[in-house]
């Protein structure tokens, strides 16, 4: 079928469309109507069917006769570790995790969070949660304990699964105190702690009546099998930056997200059973969730899950290492991974040691593909680069070049058209459509397709006030962008305060929260500046409180530590600026767009809204200053 007529049969009846697709999956009940509304008014996918994700992943491969097929490999250049696990290894081990929480008495319904470095036990922790029904949240291993523990007191889990350290690059990061300083710092009390003790950190404060080391619990286990579930039990929550401190809970559903990363596997990656698909990623994101663990182990593909980083583990050819070795079909990555691969190895010449004929297409997201590094890949290795854009919230591609479908010629700058199951619209400030060719905010028609979440996690409120507020009947992105004559989608950046630095995405808001609370500051504006590698990086301008003298350089330190410690050294923070005074509008708002616009070394108009306009000229000349523009 063509692309034109698989989207058309969408836009014709959503819910028909997605009651076809339900058959790509086996259901234990199959649904009987695909679409229905909750007693929220929120649009559900598949209520009345009955299924279990972990089933879909693992047993039934079993049963289909793929038991000896890979189902993981594990590579890891950092404790030089490679591990090949079958599907029938990989059922094995669930299915006895999955014994242990149950013999602790988790049950469905029950939550649990994850907090694991990339290793195989954290792709067994969350299939053992989803074969009980049991809720998971993997907590990014990058976020210090504040951020941790905001998401214990939301998810409010009854055990934690961690490990004793995770490793990045050659240093060894003790994940277990951090928990604990997380679980102290957290007004929710756990059950239990189960903690993976690997040999690179053996050495731990445990606590005798909450910890349980995670091998000898499985040893005492026996295995266990599915629950089933309905299809809008949830499978997982995953926090994500919104424009405060406090982020959001997006709850993942089994049935829709099941149906949709299968057609998702075969539309937008044409992937196939046996094919191996590295999602080079961390499983702590969006993409490690959908496209290390559950697309490809739904699809019945080999996953790799890679414990390194794109350089210096042990150099830039690692990625061409790994794709080689356990030839690679599909890569999936984001930008920021090959601006660094590219930065140390700008010729690409250790791409050329190593035999790369497997590798099919590389896909990537998580931010914009700047066309230097389109070219540079595309040059290189001669295939297919495939950009797609989507979200946390979204679960799978929005925008993507359908090459299951049809594949289209590239445009650069543009992810290609949109997935069936989303009606991209772009709109102006007032929510009217505009014209082809002209920028806007993007909005997706309601219902959104299956995969996508139904709500925030107990936040009802939230959810209808973030997405759904915007414009009636549909679900506001936060990014921005056109389409052109011929309906290509070109995504322009975040119309709200959240940015991207290396792909993770994180809260200007959330990073001003916590300058704020340093005792000499009295206000500041944090803006994502431009940088070559990670996309962009976080930056700060700070006042400092009338009364208070503290140099900008004790001052930058004292910052830098604060947001390490209170958010992770993930958000790469590293430059603040001492101002007089901010700009800002008659009403007291502060005018970061200004600030932005100066830091882009753009021309900026004096907005007619302004207070005092030579409050831009001091902004530019302490950029000047600090070597920004
Ligand atoms: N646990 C603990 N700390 C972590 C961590 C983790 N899982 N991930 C990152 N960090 C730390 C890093 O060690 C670093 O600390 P430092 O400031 O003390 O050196 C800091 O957070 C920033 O990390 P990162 O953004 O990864 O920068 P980097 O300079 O270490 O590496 C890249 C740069 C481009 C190699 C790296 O960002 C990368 O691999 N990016 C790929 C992005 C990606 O997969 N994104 C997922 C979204 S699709
Ligand atoms: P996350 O929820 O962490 O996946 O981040 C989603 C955000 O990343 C989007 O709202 C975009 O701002 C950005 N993003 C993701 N993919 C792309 C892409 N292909 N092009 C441009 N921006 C992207």
């Amino acid at each position: 079928m063509s692309y034109q007529e698989e989207y058309r049969n969408y836009l014709a009846d959503p819910g028909e469309f997605w009651q076809s697709k339900s058959d790509l999956i086996q259901w234990f009940k199959k649904p009987t109507k695909a679409l229905t509304k909750d007693e929220n008014g929120f649009y559900r996918w598949y209520a009345d069917g009955k299924l279990n994700t972990a089933y879909l992943a693992l047993d039934y491969h079993l049963e289909q006769g793929r038991g000896d097929a890979l189902a993981l490999i594990y590579d890891s250049p950092v404790t030089g570790v490679k591990k090949k696990i079958t599907y029938r290894e990989l059922t094995e081990k669930v299915a006895k995790f999955a014994g242990a929480l149950k013999k602790l008495g988790l049950a469905k319904g029950d939550t649990a969070v994850i907090y694991l470095p990339m290793i195989e036990e954290t792709i067994v922790s969350m299939l053992a949660c989803a074969r009980l029904g049991v809720i998971h949240s993997v907590v990014f291993g990058g976020f210090a304990p504040p951020e941790l523990a905001a998401r214990i007191n939301h998810a409010k889990p009854k055990v934690i699964v961690t490990a004793s350290c995770g490793i990045e690059f050659s240093r060894v990061i003790a994940y277990k105190p951090l928990v604990d300083e997380a679980l102290e710092l957290s007004g929710h009390e756990v059950e239990k702690v189960i903690v993976k003790k690997r040999e690179q950190l053996t050495d731990f404060v445990t606590n005798p009546t909450r910890d349980l080391d995670f091998d000898a619990l499985v040893e005492s286990s026996e295995p266990t099998g599915w629950v089933e579930v309905e299809g809008t039990h949830p499978l997982y929550i995953l926090y994500t930056s919104g424009t405060t401190g406090k982020p959001k809970g997006v709850v993942r559903d089994n049935g829709g997200h099941a149906v949709a990363l299968k057609y998702s596997m075969k539309t937008v990656y044409n992937a196939k059973a046996g094919d191996v698909f590295w999602s080079a990623s961390d499983v702590g994101w969006v993409v490690g969730h959908s496209y290390i663990v559950y697309a490809p182990l739904l699809q019945g593909c080999t996953t790799i899950i890679f414990e390194g980083k794109p350089v210096k583990t042990p150099d830039a050819g690692t990625f061409w290492r790994v794709m080689s070795e356990h030839k690679v079909k599909l890569f999936f990555t984001a930008p920021t991974a090959f601006r660094a691969i590219k930065k140390e190895d700008p010729e690409g010449e250790l791409s050329k040691k190593y035999d790369l004929s497997s590798l099919k297409h590389v896909f990537l997201a998580g931010e914009r593909l700047d066309p230097p590094t389109y070219h540079w890949l595309k040059n290189l290795l001669k295939i297919d680069i495939i950009d797609n854009w989507w979200q946390t919230e979204t679960g799978w591609p929005i925008v993507a070049n359908p090459v299951g479908l049809e594949k289209f010629p590239v445009k650069i700058g543009s992810s290609t058209f949109p997935v069936p199951g989303y009606d991209v619209k772009i709109v102006d400030e007032e929510g009217v459509e505009v014209p082809d060719g002209t920028s806007g905010y993007i909005v997706l028609k309601l219902p959104l397709p299956p995969g996508s979440f139904p709500t925030l996690w107990q936040d009802n409120e939230r959810f209808k006030e973030n997405y759904l507020a915007f414009k009636e009947g549909y679900y506001l992105a936060g990014d921005g962008g056109y389409k052109d004559a011929d309906g290509y989608v070109f995504i322009m950046g975040r119309v709200d305060d959240v940015i991207n630095v290396s792909g993770h995405r994180l809260s200007t808001g959330e990073i001003e929260e916590i300058i704020g609370s340093h005792p000499s500051v009295a206000e500041c504006a944090v803006i994502g500046l431009h940088d070559d590698i990670k996309g962009q990086v976080p930056l700060s301008l700070s006042v400092i409180k009338d009364g208070y003298t503290i140099s900008s350089e004790k001052l930058e330190i004292e910052l830098i530590d604060l947001v390490r410690s209170r958010l992770g050294a993930v958000a790469s923070f590293k430059k603040n600026i001492l101002v007089k005074r901010l700009p800002k509008t008659r009403s007291g708002k502060i005018l970061r767009k200004s600030i932005r616009l100066i830091s882009q070394k753009e021309d900026f108009s004096v907005p007619s809204t302004i207070d005092d306009p030579a409050i831009l000229t001091e902004i530019r000349d302490a950029f000047k200053e600090r070597g920004v523009t």
